[in-house]
């Protein structure tokens, strides 16, 4: 599985303790950017994300802002990107139960480094189920 990892000025940090985590893991994330905490447009990342996704260069991402709000809304308005913000461990769990998300957010001013890494741990070891959500999440895709 590859996983890409970006985020904005106000994630970066986070961003930054999530690749050493999950590399001393084994687990490499493809780091898409931001580079530095210098001051950067977070439409500008969620596309650059969306952009992975789709063209499946990578299977999952992780988008981090200030408050995961932004980076969000950007990368759900490209067709395909299903962009969920992991505030809790349900949510976490429910995320790719239920919705089969394809980026888990997080806001990087707002989570612990602690529950960010314990809720994607969770995202990533649940279970699309399939079925009437995947008839909810083909009406997802309004052109
Ligand atoms: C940047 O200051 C901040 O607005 C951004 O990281 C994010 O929280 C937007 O939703």
């Amino acid at each position: 599985m590859n996983i890409a990892i970006a985020a904005d000025h106000g994630g970066f940090e986070l961003k930054e303790i999530l690749i050493k985590h999950y590399a001393k893991q084994n687990l490499i994330l493809k780091d898409l950017g931001t580079y530095s905490e210098e001051s950067v447009d977070y439409p500008d990342i969620s596309k650059k994300m969306a952009d992975e996704i789709l063209s499946k260069k990578s299977d999952l991402g992780i988008l981090i802002c200030g408050t995961g709000i932004g980076i969000s809304i950007a990368a759900n308005r490209y067709k395909g990107i299903r962009a969920a913000i992991l505030y809790n461990s349900d949510v976490a769990r429910l995320a790719k139960e239920h919705n089969n998300a394809n980026i888990a957010v997080f806001g990087g001013r707002m989570m612990s480094a602690d529950d960010c890494i314990k809720n994607f741990d969770i995202f990533l070891n649940a279970k699309f189920e399939g079925g009437r959500h995947d008839r909810r999440i083909c009406k997802l895709d309004i052109d």
